[in-house]
């Protein structure tokens, strides 16, 4: 199901990248519904609320907190949370950014399960793993709708939990 709703689109958002969406997955009823079942039951029992990597990972955090009954915790790009923040620049495929978390986000030792749709580089994972540490936070893992094991991302993730339900 994941590989039907999932469109490579060569040469974006620049030359050489084959870049796959996934909004037509998220688009699909029983498709997304199926997506957050899984990775809430992969990870059940083992975290107190979900951070969504910013922007993409906000639509499944949302769906998983509420299929689990915990809260959302949001990794926002830089420049749009309104209080103090911790900052995490890495490098993307494609590009470089910075990553924050309000310093006081959640209490220290909050088991957190951070969620995207596709884990690439592994740089945007790295960085959340690193803000979540600098808060005091405890990581229950990585969960990804889509892993490109090409470019092995996963080594950045340090024994940390990954799961990613489709793998190519
Ligand atoms: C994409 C994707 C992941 C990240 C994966 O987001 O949603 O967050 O790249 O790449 P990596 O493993 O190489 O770090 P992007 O930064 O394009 O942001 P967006 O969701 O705001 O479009
Ligand atoms: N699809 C979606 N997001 C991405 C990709 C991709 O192929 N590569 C890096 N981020």
């Amino acid at each position: 199901m994941i590989e039907r709703l999932c469109v490579k689109i060569p040469d974006y958002p620049e030359p050489g990248v084959l870049f796959r969406d996934l909004t037509p997955l998220f688009g699909d009823g029983p498709g997304f519904n199926r997506t957050v079942q899984a990775l809430a039951e992969a990870f059940e029992g083992q975290f107190d609320c979900v951070a969504g990597v910013e922007a993409r990972g906000f639509l499944l955090a949302g769906g998983i907190a509420h299929a689990a009954g915990c809260g959302v915790l949001p990794i926002r790009k830089e420049g749009k949370l309104p209080r103090e923040t911790y900052r995490q620049p890495y490098q993307l495929e494609y590009g470089t950014a910075t990553l924050e978390v309000h310093t006081d986000a959640l209490p220290r030792g909050t088991r957190v399960l951070v969620v995207d749709d596709l884990l690439a580089t592994g740089g945007t994972l790295e960085a959340s793993g690193h803000l979540l540490h600098q808060a005091g936070l405890h990581i229950a893992g990585f969960g990804l709708v889509m892993e490109l094991t090409d470019l092995r991302g996963r080594a950045k993730l340090g024994g940390h939990r990954v799961r990613a339900l489709y793998r190519l």
